[in-house]
């Protein structure tokens, strides 16, 4: 069943545009009303789908009550929902970074002459989880929502949650790099089961999806706990992974390593709201289209991000049009709905359009059948009549500096994946006997694999009979 993740809707100053939120139970009036969300929920299950939204569990604004009330006074009822520390020396309590600009991540309250933590911009504070009244108040935060019906949470930076307790100094190495990238305590892992336990007394299949940002797979693997953690964790390193065929083929042997098969399902995305797209991150349109067959046919979740089902490339957004504090606008540009001057949006959009609007958008491309968007349109289709993409295993067979093939089998399903990964054509020598079901491209369906592939193709395909 198909889910929509929806980023932050909530009221916000929109300094970090909506991950600084200032009260997570209400909409941001240039999104609508309550209303319209619930509106939204009931909408989504109409037509058979599921609805997850953002959860940032993290940090709130500075704008929030909370923290307007914590940096009242060091008495304040909410000071300690925060972390708080005198300096040391004339600096910062230590040597944390933040995210973006690189700046500390400590920033000094005049009025109570001490510091307050934000990993990443000083207008989002973080929260102190280990005080027991954050931990209710951000479960009465999931229950607000999962009582209006939603089916789970995309959550924000979740692995930053705990800290480490005595706030020590990063080492000369890692002390330039933003201190959320290392952040790995404990800790963290009671606060997990205990939202998990929450979320698993509500009924239906309520879910949590963990952004964590840790490039280990074991470190990330770990969230998933005994079953009792996170339901699912985005995949950063293949987030991250180059398009080669070695980089993807290690992605997949140590997710299968690292995740136990009773307690932990993958999640794969090849794209989001935080780095360039994908399509240009591999170089162009026919990467872009055999990386869509990859992420379709893994075994896992895939997480698609708006536009990368229209094959969008990252935008060059111009300076003045810039807006965010991370330069994350070119991922973020308006998708085109058609070729309207207005590309089909009734007011006039935040950031500029997508580029080349005028071919890549939904209306253009739902009329094209070798389109991008139709491209993704039938794997999924696919993908959901195979139980052997659904749930089956997965194996690696073979992988060179080019050509990448796995096999995804459930009992006699048995389907095979091949993607070359370079600009040149790559034979499969000893392939077994194959019949194309789709290619990234489009030529050959229901043909015979005939032993090689063209330059950047990805091929689905089945055991052809003698
Ligand atoms: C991760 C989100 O994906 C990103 O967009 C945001 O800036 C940071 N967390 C801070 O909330």
């Amino acid at each position: 069943m198909g889910a929509i993740w929806l980023s932050p809707f909530y009221p916000s100053p929109m300094k970090d545009f909506g991950y600084d939120v200032a009260d997570y139970c209400g909409v941001d009036p240039v999104f609508g009303t309550l209303d319209d969300a619930d509106r939204l929920i009931a909408a989504v299950h109409e037509r058979g789908m599921r609805i997850i939204i953002d959860w940032v569990p993290g940090h709130t604004s500075d704008e929030h009550p909370w923290f307007v009330d914590a940096r009242s006074s060091r008495t304040s009822k909410h000071r300690d929902w925060y972390v708080w520390r005198d300096g040391s020396g004339d600096g910062p309590p230590n040597n944390w970074r933040a995210a973006f600009k690189g700046v500390p991540a400590w920033t000094r309250d005049p009025a109570s002459g001490q510091y307050f933590l934000h990993s990443f911009l000083p207008g989002q504070p973080d929260l102190n989880w280990e005080n027991p009244d954050v931990r209710e108040a951000m479960h009465g935060v999931l229950r607000f929502w999962l009582d209006r019906g939603v089916d789970g949470f995309r959550a924000d930076v979740v692995h930053n949650i705990g800290k480490d307790p005595l706030l020590l100094d990063l080492d000369s190495e890692q002390a330039g790099v933003p201190r959320f990238l290392f952040n790995d305590e404990a800790h963290t892992h009671e606060y997990l089961r205990e939202i998990r336990s929450l979320l698993d007394s509500y009924d239906g299949d309520r879910m949590m999806v963990g952004e964590v940002v840790l490039f280990s797979t074991e470190q990330m693997a770990a969230y998933y706990g005994r079953g009792d953690e996170l339901n699912l964790v985005f995949n950063f390193k293949s987030l991250y992974a180059p398009w080669r065929a070695r980089a993807w083929a290690e992605c997949i042997r140590e997710s299968e390593a690292a995740l136990s098969p009773q307690y932990a399902w993958p999640a794969w995305v090849l794209s989001n709201h935080d780095l360039p797209r994908h399509r240009t991150r591999y170089g162009g349109e026919a990467q872009a289209r055999a990386a869509a067959l990859m992420l379709l046919t893994l075994r896992g979740t895939p997480f698609v991000y708006m536009g990368e089902e229209l094959g969008l490339p990252e935008a060059d957004v111009p300076d003045e049009a810039r807006v965010d504090p991370g330069g994350r606008d070119g991922c973020r540009v308006c998708i085109p709905w058609d070729a309207s001057l207005g590309a089909g949006w009734s007011e006039e959009p935040w950031l500029p359009l997508a580029p080349e609007a005028g071919l890549r958008n939904v209306e253009a491309q739902a009329q094209d059948p070798a389109s991008m968007l139709n491209l993704y349109r039938r794997l999924i289709r696919i993908r959901a009549n195979s139980s052997a993409l659904r749930e089956g295993s997965i194996e690696v067979l073979r992988h060179c500096g080019k050509l990448l093939v796995y096999r995804r089998c459930m009992q006699d399903d048995s389907l095979i994946v091949a993607v070359n990964f370079s600009a040149a054509e790559v034979l499969w020598e000893d392939a077994p006997a194959l019949a194309v079901e789709v290619a990234s491209d489009a030529r050959g369906e229901g043909e015979a694999f005939g032993g090689s592939l063209r330059p950047y193709q990805a091929l689905l395909m089945s055991p052809r009979l003698a």
